[in-house]
């Protein structure tokens, strides 16, 4: 099977970056031919500022690869580095109506917000499609939150297949279902736009001041309480074997402890989970090198890859 996942550089990575998606890419490098890539275009959507995409870019590929990526069973490289994907993206943009981007939750949230948003927005499933209809993919590893842009892909892909005979494979989206929303800080919704969230690879000393900030209600020490539905329980659950997570449920309904308690377990868990990426980063962070050579072996068997898909596509559309 190919597998095909991209993730945005537009910070920092954070929990819920991790459990909810990059979690899943790592998982199937394994027994698949998997291609990742850090997607700066989408990014400019955003970042406005040359210096920290460059810097958002770069840490991207050294986070993944602390956090496991293995770059010789997947092909790990950065979007911008293909070109042809940028012009299949046009081949594409030319069978996608209207109605269909209007209906996509990105550009539809900032209109409703009353924002001003600009065609790469409108048109940013489209590169999403793009991205992975370039390399024949068959299945993409997704957060819940990008069923959507799976689906317009098929879509598109449909649509150019029937009017110029068959050219893409149909992805499937591949969905985590038991971890579609890590909480954050205060217990929405773990976002970058939320201000509330706790980076993966922050200094140890701030990552544990971070988790003994998570709001709690302020039920008395001696009262029970169910697991179900709390937010530092889902997160510690995050760190947890399924035997340290029924311990710590019999905890809550039993009472007669204190949030404190829970917070320093999750942040002992969370240093031990980390020990190993952390240790990886300080490799990639003091070798640079490596990483860009890593990026640039992955790109050109992207490209390979790509240019042989924008061929059969250019092709069939009468381009070529
Ligand atoms: P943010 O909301 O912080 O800007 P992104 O939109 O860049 O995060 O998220 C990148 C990917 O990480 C998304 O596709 C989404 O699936 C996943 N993700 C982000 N936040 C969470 C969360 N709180 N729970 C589960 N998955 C998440
Ligand atoms: N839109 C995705 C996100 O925000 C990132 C992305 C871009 C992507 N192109 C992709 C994900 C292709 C999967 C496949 O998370």
């Amino acid at each position: 099977m190919r597998v095909l996942s991209g993730i945005q550089p537009t910070g920092r990575f954070h929990w819920g970056n991790y459990f909810g998606a990059i979690r899943q890419y790592i998982d199937l490098q394994h027994g698949n031919e998997a291609y990742y890539f850090i997607a700066n275009l989408h990014a400019l959507t955003t970042v406005r500022e040359p210096a920290l995409l460059r810097q958002y870019t770069h840490e991207a590929a050294i986070d993944l690869l602390a956090l496991g990526l293995d770059p010789t069973k997947a092909t790990l490289y950065v979007q911008s580095d293909v070109p042809e994907v940028s012009e299949l993206c046009w081949l594409l943009m030319t069978v996608t109506p209207m109605g269909l981007l209007e209906r996509c939750v990105a550009y539809k949230d900032k209109k409703a917000k009353g924002l001003a948003a600009d065609a790469g927005l409108f048109a940013y499933p489209v590169l999403m499609a793009a991205d992975i209809l370039g390399y024949d993919s068959d299945v993409v590893p997704v957060g819940a939150d990008q069923v959507q842009h799976i689906e317009v892909c098929r879509d598109l892909a449909g649509s150019f297949n029937h009017l110029f005979g068959e050219t893409f494979v149909l992805p499937k989206a591949k969905v985590l279902d038991d971890s579609a929303k890590v909480p954050g800080t205060d217990g929405e919704k773990m976002s970058k736009s939320y201000n509330n969230t706790i980076e993966l690879f922050e200094p140890a000393k701030a990552m544990r001041k971070k988790i003994m900030s998570i709001k709690t209600d302020s039920r008395p020490m001696e009262q029970p309480k169910d697991p179900a539905g709390d937010h530092l329980f889902d997160l510690y659950s995050l760190f947890a074997t399924p035997q340290q997570r029924d311990e710590m449920a019999a905890l809550y309904r039993r009472g007669g402890f204190g949030y404190g308690e829970v917070k320093k377990a999750l942040a002992d868990l969370a240093d031990a989970f980390l020990a190993e990426p952390r240790s990886r980063r300080e490799h990639w962070a003091s070798h640079p090198d490596e990483v860009r050579a890593i990026l640039a072996d992955g790109a050109s068997r992207a490209r390979k890859k790509a240019g042989e898909v924008l061929r059969r596509a250019q092709k069939n559309a009468g381009v070529r």
